[in-house]
């Protein structure tokens, strides 16, 4: 297994979950069976983190584009969640582990909703982890939910436009109260963003592996976090300034 310096973690992890049609495909089996296997690797990779001890996970397990795909795998990933929501909610509790969600998740069934809305009840005071679960999510369209709310703030009189900040602003988004990803991870060798977490990755580490999500192990996610642990964050500023800052604090 790899190491990793278990005083330096990532305290949010967000993972773009790609590869399970192409994997399905190299398997000469149908891409509902290759959502299927990625499920497993949704329990391992949430075992794994609360194991290990980071603090948010962010899945993104359905993006709002994904709506457009074929009406039976979107019924199928739909299906898949329900069993997921179900099947899981025990550990979850045994595990401490608090389920959230971002997203237009209105738009999602009412069976679907309705589960959600239980896991979410039955986990809310669990405190060792936080799974976040980005379902019918799109990150322009959360910019414009955010703006209007703050449109609608001002109308009500409730925010001053001219002061709000960077915070404020974060708190305007889906994700409002979480800190931003340290980590993001994209598994099957695709380089782009995808519409996720737009304003929240503006510095997170980026971390891309060939691996298709099917396949991605405890380990894989450990190299990603050994790869995270070797950079340097600098934020805008010079090494030497971040040592001077480092030795006087
Ligand atoms: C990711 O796997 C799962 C979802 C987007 C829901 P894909 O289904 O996108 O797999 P590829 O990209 O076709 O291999
Ligand atoms: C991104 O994967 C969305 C999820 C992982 C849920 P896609 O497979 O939909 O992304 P694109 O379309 O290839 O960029
Ligand atoms: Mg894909």
């Amino acid at each position: 297994m790899t190491k990793i310096d278990l005083n330096k973690l990532p305290r949010h992890i967000a993972i773009i979950m790609d590869g399970n049609g192409r994997w399905a495909q190299q398997h000469t089996i149908g891409r509902i069976r290759g959502h299927k296997k990625g499920a497993e690797s949704v329990r391992t990779v949430v075992r794994a983190c609360r194991e290990i001890g980071i603090k948010y996970l962010t899945l993104f397990a359905f993006s709002q584009e994904n709506w457009e795909r074929p009406e039976n795998e979107v019924k199928a990933l739909m299906l898949l969640l329900e069993e997921y929501l179900t099947k899981e909610i025990e550990e979850l509790q045994e595990q401490g582990i608090r389920l959230v969600t971002i997203g237009e998740t209105g738009l999602l069934n009412s069976s679907v909703r309705e589960k959600l809305q239980r896991a979410k009840e039955t986990t809310a005071k669990n405190d060792k982890m936080i799974l976040n679960l980005a379902l019918s999510y799109g990150g322009r369209d959360e910019i414009i939910h955010a703006v209007k709310k703050i449109i609608d703030d001002k109308e009500k009189g409730k925010v001053d436009i001219n002061k709000i900040t960077k915070d404020d602003f974060s708190n305007y988004l889906y994700t409002s109260g979480m800190p931003d990803p340290d980590l993001l991870i994209r598994t099957s060798g695709e380089y782009r963003i995808s519409n996720f977490l737009l304003w929240q990755t503006a510095y997170t580490e980026l971390y891309f592996t060939n691996v298709l999500w099917p396949d991605f192990t405890k380990d894989d996610l450990l190299k990603a976090i050994a790869s995270y642990q070797q950079r340097e964050r600098r934020f805008g500023l010079t090494s030497e300034q971040l040592k001077e800052k480092l030795t006087s604090e």
